[in-house]
């Protein structure tokens, strides 16, 4: 199974999804790391895996699906099976969604992680919700990817306590951790559903 992770920062999730797979928990090879923006954290640790990284600044094409298009080809190039959003700040248009879809599992083969239950909360700051929100606990949600914002059909979703002590760094340190172990389960948990299926892939030119 051939994974395509896109990030826009960090890339701690990304790193965490590369050492499952080498450790074995993760029975995947991370194939592609797309990045659309050319400062951030997760090309060097692409880089420092061996692992092929493009950079496709979308302040360089002309509209979202321009963008998506020049991504399409990538990932066709790349032969990949699963896309794995991990901290990647784009909302996907209807193009790339299309383009991933699996007919067989009924969902686009594309799947982010949330540190939120998108029910009560979406966006780019789940931590700092919950903190601001004063939660006793929150939640960590992987779920598949459509055209709307942390939205898609739930694959896993676990709860995190918030302690009274917690602060915006404590928990979201925390909840990093919490998520590092997370994603590589449930998207190893996600595997035998892939298997029988297929993309129905569109050409990326079209
Ligand atoms: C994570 O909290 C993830 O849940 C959210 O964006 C953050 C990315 O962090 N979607 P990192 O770049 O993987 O460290």
């Amino acid at each position: 199974m051939r994974l395509a992770v896109f990030a826009s920062g960090r890339g701690s999730n990304l790193q965490a999804l590369i050492e499952a797979t080498r450790a074995g928990r993760l029975d995947a090879l991370v194939a592609l790391v797309v990045v659309n923006r050319p400062e951030v954290g997760a090309i060097a640790i692409a880089e420092a895996a061996g692992i092929p990284v493009v950079v496709l600044d979308d302040r360089l094409y002309a509209d979202r699906v321009a963008h998506e298009r020049a991504i399409a080809a990538h990932l066709a190039a790349h032969t990949i099976d699963l896309v794995v959003l991990a901290g990647y700040m784009r909302i996907l248009t209807p193009f790339l969604v299309g383009f991933l879809y699996d007919p067989t599992l009924g969902q686009s083969r594309i799947v982010n992680i949330h540190p939120a239950d998108p029910a009560q909360y979406r966006g780019p700051d789940g931590y700092g919700w919950a903190i601001a929100s004063s939660l006793t606990q929150t939640a960590i949600t992987v779920h598949f990817v459509n055209e709307e914002l942390d939205s898609g059909t739930i694959i896993t979703q676990a709860t995190l306590p918030i302690l009274p002590t917690d602060t915006l760094d404590t928990l979201r340190a925390r909840g990093l951790a919490f998520e590092h172990t997370l994603y590589p389960e449930a998207l190893q948990s996600l595997l035998p559903r892939l298997k029988g299926g297929r993309l129905c892939v569109v050409s990326s030119g079209s």
